[in-house]
């Protein structure tokens, strides 16, 4: 580093700041207290009160449904917590798997069989194999489970409900039913795919979460500014603001977003307070529609796709693009990107998870094309701030390739 260099990074890192402690709003925080979502708290709590007694339990099931944003993930994720903290005895784990990421039945229970023995290899054994070591596993241990099992949804439109069966049996060969299993999803669609009793076994352990309103917006905000700010840095106007935008959709993630958003663009002004055309200036660059999680856990070339449809959409302007365009554009992107391009049939299945996934939307071309063709389209975002996004997913994820 050259002297101005040094200059540059001790002026960056004296630079006043509004953010007492910005992890506090990342996406995988979760706070100690959830405004608006206390009584479901406690009613997750009366569904597990008897999880630590040692006597034989019927099978716990409870399935937890809301829209994007209602706090779904975060409420099973501070009920673990919670539960972890009260077990004395050591005889208890609580396993948060997302079916988006462990996206097939056998890396579920693969992970689930490693999370009781670290040595047991991540590959190597068949479907069947595996189950009966996770039996033994559960009784050699005799440890309670609560396992978590998010947006199952995804999983079922994806691989059907035959391992939703499988996983329910595995707790009940076991001598006591170890596993109590907490589902989260969108909505309970999935369940009319199940067998009647087991969908009324979910119907009746049911958290169903609203959207949130301006007020509990306005007091997760506040209690999350409380947690991520100093005191004082944030005008009641500014948390108002970011309340009324975030109220249309009701969504949480976007409310913080934005709050993290309008502290960045106070940081960069050097403004010692957040005010709320900070607030106006990060909603210009923050989309509800991005969730970026998802993008993150796109593969590699779902990810050089989508970054090829997003410039086709760009360059023509148009609000649907062909999939040939969009294959020849993805091609280009390969060539930038060193990669070698997919066949067509694997292609074709990159767009169709992309929009079970709703990151593209798709449809068959209507009157007044030559032929039948399936017209692709990115819902209303602007293309520019998930093209910066995802070529930045790109690199960091070819980075980790490369090292690997
Ligand atoms: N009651 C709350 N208090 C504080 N923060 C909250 C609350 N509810 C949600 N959040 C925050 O809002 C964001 C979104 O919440 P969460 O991820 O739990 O939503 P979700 O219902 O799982 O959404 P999705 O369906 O998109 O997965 C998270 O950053 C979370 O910390
Ligand atoms: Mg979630």
């Amino acid at each position: 580093m050259n002297t101005s260099d040094e200059e540059f990074f001790k002026s960056l890192i004296k630079k006043p700041t509004v953010f007492k402690n910005i992890s506090c709003l990342s996406v995988t925080y979760i706070p100690p207290y959830l405004p608006h979502r206390e009584e479901e708290l406690r009613t997750l709590a009366k569904y597990f009160k008897t999880i630590f007694e040692p006597q034989d339990e019927p099978l716990r099931k409870v399935c937890i449904t809301g829209p994007t944003g209602s706090g779904k993930t975060t409420l099973a994720k501070r009920f673990g917590q919670l539960l972890q903290n009260i077990d004395k005895q050591n005889n208890f784990l609580f396993v948060y798997i997302n079916c988006r990421i462990y996206k097939s039945p056998y890396l579920i229970v693969s992970t689930l069989a490693r999370k009781l023995n670290k040595a047991i290899p991540p590959r190597g054994y068949s479907f069947e194999e595996l189950q009966s070591l996770l039996i033994r596993l559960l009784d050699f241990y005799s440890v309670k489970v609560l396992l978590v099992l998010d947006e199952i949804d995804y999983l079922i439109s994806r691989s059907g409900t035959d391992f939703l069966y499988v996983l329910l049996r595995i707790s009940e060969m076991t001598e006591k039913q170890w596993i109590s299993y907490i589902f989260v999803a969108r909505n309970l669609n999935f369940i009319h795919q199940l067998d009647a009793s087991t969908q009324s076994s979910f119907q009746s352990n049911h958290i169903s979460l609203d959207k949130y309103s301006e007020t509990d917006l306005k007091d997760i905000i506040k209690s999350r500014s409380e947690l991520a700010f100093y005191d004082g840095t944030i005008t009641e106007d500014a948390i108002e603001l970011i309340a009324d935008i975030s109220s249309k959709s009701g969504d949480a993630r976007y409310a913080i977003e934005l709050l993290w958003g309008a502290g960045q663009c106070s940081d960069d002004e050097n403004s010692p307070i957040l005010y709320p055309d900070h607030v106006r200036k990060a909603k210009a660059l923050i989309h509800p529609e991005i969730r970026r999680e998802v993008i993150l856990t796109l593969s590699l070339h779902q990810k050089l796709i989508l970054l090829a449809t997003i410039r086709k959409l760009k360059h023509t302007k148009n609000a649907y693009i062909s999939t040939n365009d969009a294959i020849s554009s993805y091609k280009l992107v390969c060539e930038e990107y060193n990669e070698e391009p997919r066949k067509h049939t694997q292609i074709w299945t990159y767009l169709k998870e992309l929009s079970k996934q709703d990151v593209i939307s798709t449809k068959i071309s209507g009157e007044g094309m030559r032929g039948k063709t399936t017209l692709i389209s990115i819902p209303d975002i602007s293309v520019e701030t998930i093209e910066l996004f995802l070529m930045k997913a790109i690199e960091s994820q070819k980075k980790t390739i490369e090292h690997m």
